[in-house]
Order: structure tokens, then sequence, then C-alpha cells
């Protein structure tokens, strides 16, 4: 009978790699049997927590899930591209910009297709164009950072998209106003037209850095691009799953027909309404980012490991003396979530998502017994 089943399996689907999340706090106290605190700096998530208002406004809205939510989450749309100065015909939501990616590689990819990425990118773009069995092109970075002119150099007349993380997760690293702006040079004048996804998840913390590309602007000279954020991070929403796409109404039209109904649940969408113009929060979470990236920095340092300076919510620390999987394990029986990187091509690596600044001091302090 197992073979029957193995037999009708799309080969895509046999051959596919799933995704590694970060470990869960509960999963972790029951494998090891921890007692005491466990702390999860392992998911890029925000450990400030979910604001107040979004909280009272949650409570106040869970009589109505006797009720399938609003199919094409309207209302949030609408608030969504009023914030960017947009039409509600530019927004797509998803059940977190992940589903989003997923939803380009099955409405764009067929198998002679080809997809441009960057050899160490967010990992779940590479997924989207093996799910559909097609081409991935996978280009080296330049110092940890995508290498745009080598990606476009990538593209021909068989690449339907260029996936680009902005900043990168796991690397951290960010492309410039410039390395856009030439990106689309080379582009336009080799006539070649792939659709640009630029995943901005960690947009809120990146727009600070120098010269971090405010590529909504690009919308109206380029209609090939898709802008992606999401409600995971900064807005602190990951367990509720909402993150949404930008773009041109025709793409958002193609990718709207495959959109799963009722995809963002209703809390969801109440919840990232009410997150949305909560500025205090958003201010909040990267005053937080700022000061305690400088203390992980210094303590990193002082304990002689090379890290990438981050635009985003988390730092990816080489720990050469072991194995990124080894320190990992230990930090874990330590009661310290972070994340190995052997599936990004980072073996003596681990990523730490920034947290609390009591969370960022037990990891420091639980690195350092393991290291010294
Ligand atoms: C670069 C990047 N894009 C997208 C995602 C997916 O986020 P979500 O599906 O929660 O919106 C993540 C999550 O870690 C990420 O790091």
């Amino acid at each position: 009978m197992e073979d029957k089943i193995k037999k009708m399996v799309r080969k895509e689907v046999m051959n596919f790699v799933p995704y590694v999340s970060g470990k869960p706090i509960d999963e972790v106290k029951r494998e090891l049997g921890i007692k005491g605190k466990v702390i999860k700096l392992a998911s890029n998530e925000n450990s400030i927590g979910v604001s107040k208002k979004v909280i009272q406004t949650l409570k106040k809205s869970l009589d109505g899930i006797n009720r399938y939510p609003d199919s094409s989450s309207y209302i949030l749309r609408k608030a969504i591209a009023k914030k960017h100065d947009l039409k509600t015909e530019n927004i797509i939501m998803g059940s977190g910009t992940d589903e989003i990616i997923e939803l380009i590689g099955k409405t764009f990819l067929n198998q002679e297709d080809e997809i441009v990425v960057s050899e160490h990118a967010f990992i779940r773009y590479k997924m989207a164009g093996e799910l559909m069995g097609c081409k991935v092109v996978s280009v080296p970075m330049k110092n940890f950072t995508h290498d745009l002119k080598a990606m476009a150099k990538a593209v021909n007349g068989n690449t339907k998209v260029v996936f680009i993380a902005n900043p990168n997760n796991p690397t951290g690293t960010y492309n410039t106003v410039e390395e856009v702006r030439e990106f689309f040079v080379y582009i336009e004048s080799n006539r070649l037209n792939p659709l640009v996804v630029f995943d901005e998840a960690y947009y809120e913390y990146a727009r600070v850095q120098k010269n971090y590309p405010e590529t909504i602007l690009l919308l109206e000279k380029y209609p090939n691009i898709v802008i992606l954020r999401t409600f995971s991070k900064i807005h602190s929403l990951a367990g509720l799953r909402a993150g949404y796409g930008i773009a041109a109404p025709e793409v958002i039209s193609y990718l709207d027909r495959i959109r799963p109904p009722f995809n963002i649940n209703l809390l969801a969408q109440i919840a990232a309404l009410e997150a949305l113009s909560d500025n205090a929060q958003i201010r909040e979470s990267v005053r937080l980012v700022e000061k305690e990236k400088k203390y992980l920095y210094s303590e990193i340092t002082k304990l002689k490991l090379n890290y990438i300076q981050s635009a985003a919510n988390f730092i990816l620390i080489d720990v050469s003396i072991k194995t990124g999987q080894e320190v990992f394990q230990e930090l874990l029986k330590k009661g310290v979530i972070v994340r190995a990187m052997d599936e990004y091509g980072f073996p003596n690596h681990i990523r730490v998502t920034i947290g609390l600044t009591e969370e960022n001091s037990i990891f420091i302090s639980a690195l350092k017994k393991i290291l010294l």
C-alpha cells in the first residue's frame, strides 16, 4: 500500500525538503525535561509582545468567531493601501508572507522556467521554485549580501521571478538604493522582464539604515515588482499569521485567483488592522532592537566571535570553535532556543533573535558557559 501511495506523489513533492521551523518553548521543555524558564530567540519574533490596544480589540471580537471572516480582508487591505498611499487593488493578504511566496510560485512558475535567488537567502523562495519543478539559479553572495549585479546577470529569457530578501534572513544584510537602481538599469537595458520580489519582512527595522531603498516608490516605474511585508515581526502577530503583498493590480489579480478563500482568519484581520497604526509599538520595538544590538555586538566581540552587522532583529554569529549544531544543542539544554544554520549553508553559525534585555543577557551568559 505504502508503495502505491508513493508512486502517486508528485516527483517535486517526493524530492521536497520540508522547512525546519524554530523549536516551540513547550516542545523544548517536554523533550529536555526542563522545569525552569526557557527563552525562544529562534524565529525572529518580537519579544515585546502584542500591545494592550490589540489585545483589548481582540477580546471584544471573540464573540464573532462563529462566522467566516471576510474572504478578501477588504477593510484591512483598504487600511494597508491607505497607509502606503496606494489602492486596495494593490494589496493581497497572505497567511504570513510565506503563503504569498508560495502563491507567486503557483501563479507564475512552469517546469521550463527559472527563478533567481541569492545563495544564502531565506529558504522559502528556493522551496517555492522546487515545489513547481522549475530551475532554481542560486547566485553566490558578496560579503554575505545579495550580489544584485551578479543576480541581474543571471536573469535570462526563461527567468520568471527574482527573489530579493531585503534585509535577508539569516544574514541580516541589505541592499542599498543604488544597488537596486543598478539592478533595474541592467534588467531594462537587456530587455528582460522578470517579476522582481522584494521580501521586506523586516522593513520597519531596516528603514533606519543608511540608503535603505523605499521600493514602493519604484512601483509606478516598474510594474513587475512585488513587495512583501508582514505582521509577524515588528507588529508581534506571528501566531496569527498575516502578511501582505504590494504590486500592480494586474499582478495582484492573478495571485488572488488562487489565494485560498478566507486565508486570513477573523482575529488576524482584526488584530492586524489595529496593529497597523500602532506607531508607539513600532517605535519601541525599533528602539529596543537598536539598543540591544549594540549590547550583543559588544558581548559577542568580547567572546572573540565574528558576527555579521544586521539590519534586522537577529544576528548571524560565527561560532566556529564548535559547529552551529553543537552550540544550538548546548544552548537548548540551558533553556535558550536559537537556530543552527546548516540548511542555509552555514554549518558554523547560529542565528539569534534580538529579544528583551533580560533574554539577551541570559543568552550571552549561556553562550559564555558553553564557549569559555
Ligand atoms: C525574510 C523572510 N521572509 C518571510 C518570512 C515569513 O514570515 P511570515 O510568513 O510570518 O510573514 C520570514 C520569516 O522568518 C522571513 O525571515
